[in-house]
């Protein structure tokens, strides 16, 4: 199969909305990373998800829809996650809800949980995708398992890691503002809101919103045992990673931040701009086949994403 790269026309998101009612696979910008989509409705074209990534089976993939109206027919929208979605939606926010039984949503999907990941993307392409498509698109993000989230279509289209010759197209409509995946919020059976991963939307901001605290990862992580955006060495580089270092060792590739430098995140210190480079930083140094040593980020806001990753990328490789 040769991977079509489409542009960012109308013309051409017609004709990604028609490959995707065909059951194709077409990788689509969202505000985060660039996402896998498949009609969510559509088990085999579901299935086809699993099978580009390399995909473990029992990971559960988000459903991006247009409209909150639509979310609510396939997940129940009620209480603190309805404030959330009127507030934040569209945008980097993922909200588990329970899944309609009429939801229509292939099981594989959810990989048979009661329960499903749904979120409204801000990502004008992506919008403008869905509307065409009319219907719930499942999309993880658009690299193989185990690899770097896409930030670009140039990431999708890599020969090392991307999906090029795996998928129908990618529609390119340049690189992803906000740069990390959705922020996921579950809610365990007692109704109490779960950070299940830090992403896009700082979890301050979210705790604002329903004035209270979240429970957070490392506690959350033994209540979701099928939140597998928690596996260790999710976000691997091929290259060692150290975190945490201010002064890097001859040899190793400095990953800087508030500080200049060829691979620095943010020359100012700025999280957002961190964020938005961190996938492409990221591969750009694992390209100088050197260990990796990154600067301490502040484990604050877009920080708490930023750290989740490295610490993945840290992690020791299965
Ligand atoms: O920003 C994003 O969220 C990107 C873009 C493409 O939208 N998508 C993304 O999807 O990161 P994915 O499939 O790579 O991440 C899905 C995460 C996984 O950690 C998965 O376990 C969790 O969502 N998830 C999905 N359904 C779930 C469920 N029913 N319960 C708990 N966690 C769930
Ligand atoms: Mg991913």
């Amino acid at each position: 199969m040769r991977t079509i790269r489409l542009g960012d026309d109308p013309e051409a998101r017609d004709r990604a909305a028609a490959l995707l009612r065909d059951g194709q696979l077409v990788a689509i910008p969202t505000e985060t990373v660039y996402g896998l989509a498949a009609d969510a409705r559509n088990a085999d074209a579901v299935a086809g998800i699993y099978h580009a990534k390399g995909r473990p089976s029992f990971n559960p993939l988000i459903v991006h829809v247009a409209t909150l109206d639509q979310a609510a027919r396939i997940g129940r929208l009620d209480g603190q996650a309805l404030t959330l979605a009127r507030h934040v939606w569209p945008g980097a926010l993922t909200l588990v809800l329970p899944l309609r039984p009429d939801a229509g949503i292939a099981g594989l999907v959810t990989a048979g949980l009661d329960s499903v990941a749904i979120r409204v993307p801000a990502h004008r392409a992506a919008r403008a995708i869905l509307t065409a498509f009319d219907g719930p698109l499942a999309a993880p993000s658009a690299n193989a398992s185990g690899r770097i989230s896409p930030t670009s279509a140039d990431h999708v289209l890599d020969p090392d890691g991307g999906l090029s010759g795996r998928i129908a197209a990618v529609l390119d409509a340049g690189p992803c503002a906000v740069g990390v995946e959705s922020t996921i919020i579950g809610w365990q059976d007692d109704g109490a809101p779960l950070l299940l991963r830090a992403g896009g939307i700082p979890a301050e901001a979210i705790e604002a919103l329903l004035s209270t605290s979240l429970t957070r990862p490392a506690t959350a992580q033994s209540h979701a045992p099928t939140a597998p955006g928690q596996m260790t060495s999710h976000y691997a580089p091929r290259a060692s990673l150290r975190m945490n270092v201010d002064r890097p060792k001859p040899g190793e590739t400095y990953l800087a931040f508030g500080t200049p430098g060829p691979f620095s995140l943010s020359q100012t210190g700025d999280l957002i701009q961190a964020a938005a480079r961190l996938f492409d930083t990221l591969r750009r140094a694992d390209g100088q086949n050197r260990p990796i040593a990154v600067a301490p980020i502040p484990d604050h806001g877009l920080g708490a994403a930023i750290n989740d990753r490295l610490r993945r990328a840290a992690a020791p490789r299965p």
